[in-house]
């Protein structure tokens, strides 16, 4: 029997990108990379819970020293979840049994066993380090890789906003979103940074650099924006302004698969404002967070499934920019098939993208040389300003010994969502 058309004619390469449980070629080669799993503030000293990250599980607690440690889900005794158990300074005792694992995984107590054997038994333990206000994690095999810095974020004059989100849809397709400029102009088509004309297929390019995809858009005046994308899923740009004087925000974004149909866009944002308009944004930012009432992940799904417009609904109460790329990226399917598609010039930075993960997974799976990516000083996001704006962009301000202040700006609403899809339904 002849094989369905969507399976002959998607290349192999292109859905390899995009299932990444263990031993799937896009999962091992996202492994070699630090990753973004969680944020540091969800996590209390003494506490534990289950995580799941490309489709597999994992205990995420941190140790009453406040240290985070990543080990394992289950215990190797009879198999439940380790995260039931109890800290006891940085170690993790069983509920079932009492088994006890040091953070390293090793067994240290058997209560039960008279003739203990915890020389034979351990569990697997991973590199973490906590920077900007969230919990990255190696979940690849051997010497994890140097940990990437980002120090634009770091030292400056302002704030880091942490303000991620979950989305129900495999990652790709958020990662593809990025370097999609002309969606801009429809889907985010009431933001009050829109301009006629975005995303025309000419005015884009879409160039390898040493990081990853550097990604520009020409206005008619020869005003450029440019937008870093890193691989293997990260991107550093110019975001939509959701605050009259923030201005355009610089953002870092991980997307960071949950499982093969959801995933996390782990986002921070580089806020370089001082002095009063600081406080403003801040009591601005903080009062979101309790304003904004409806997910909208939950929206979304009302919308794409008929019983909302998005004409008809109140946008004080969601969150609108995630919204509108929800009912975009969902719309296209939980993953959606490439294999009808049909792309035009405007989609060259989508092209980009999938070339240089087709590449380097051709070259992965063939044990070739892998190319080291690394971002410079240079590849900051660049775009023109917009009156009034304050916060400078494009890496200003950088240096210096002052530590900008992490603060989590998600809203209340949006917390709940992500740490229900992180830590591993049991029905999933
Ligand atoms: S299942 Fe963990 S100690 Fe028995
Ligand atoms: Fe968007």
């Amino acid at each position: 029997m002849a094989e369905p058309s969507s399976v002959v004619r998607l290349s192999a390469r292109a859905e390899d990108c995009l299932r990444t449980g263990p031993g799937t070629p896009a999962g091992r080669y996202l492994r070699q990379f630090w990753q973004p799993i969680y944020h540091s503030v969800d996590l209390k000293a003494g506490s534990a819970v289950t995580i799941r990250i490309m489709s597999e599980d994992f205990t995420l607690y941190r140790g009453e020293t406040g240290t985070p440690h990543l080990v394992d889900a289950k215990c190797p005794h009879r198999g439940t979840r380790l995260s039931s158990g109890w800290i006891e300074g940085d170690a993790l005792r069983c509920f079932y049994h009492g088994w006890k694992f040091d953070s390293a995984g090793a067994c240290v107590e058997q209560p039960a066993e008279e003739d203990a054997f915890c020389h034979k038994v351990s569990i697997a333990s991973y590199p973490l380090r906590e920077y900007l206000g969230l919990v990255f994690a190696f979940l690849g095999t051997g010497q994890p890789p140097e940990f990437p810095l980002q120090p634009e974020f770091e030292h400056f004059d302002g704030m880091v906003e942490i303000d991620s989100y979950s989305r129900d849809c495999n990652y790709f397709q958020n990662l593809e979103n990025a370097l999609d400029m002309s969606h801009i102009g429809f889907v985010h088509g009431d933001n009050v940074a829109i301009f006629k004309g975005i995303g025309l297929g000419r005015a884009l390019d879409a160039e390898e650099s040493a990081w990853g995809v550097t990604y520009g858009f020409t206005r008619p005046d020869g005003q450029k924006r440019v937008q870093q994308f890193g691989m293997p899923n990260i991107f550093y740009l110019t975001a939509l302004p959701t605050d009259p004087e923030v201005g355009w925000q610089e953002s870092m974004f991980w997307w960071v698969p949950i499982d093969d149909v959801s995933h996390m866009q782990f986002s921070v944002h580089r806020v370089p404002a001082q002095g009063d308009v600081a406080a403003r944004i801040h009591a601005r930012r903080q009062a979101r967070r309790t304003d904004i009432t409806i997910r909208h992940q939950d929206l979304a799904r009302d919308v794409l499934e008929g019983r909302v417009s998005m004409r008809d609904i109140d946008k004080s109460k969601v969150d609108l920019v995630r919204l509108q790329d929800d009912v975009a990226q969902v719309g296209q399917g939980l993953i959606t098939d490439r294999d009808g598609e049909r792309l035009g010039r405007a989609d060259v930075g989508v092209i980009a993208i999938r070339r240089l993960w087709e590449r380097e997974l051709n070259a992965f799976a063939e044990g070739r040389p892998l190319k080291q990516w690394k971002r410079d000083a240079t590849l900051v996001p660049r775009a023109w300003g917009l009156a009034g704006n304050p916060a400078q962009i494009g890496g200003s301000g950088t240096g210096g010994t002052k530590v900008a202040e992490v603060i989590d700006v998600r809203p209340h609403v949006e917390i709940a969502v992500q740490l229900k899809a992180l830590h591993a339904p049991l029905d999933k």
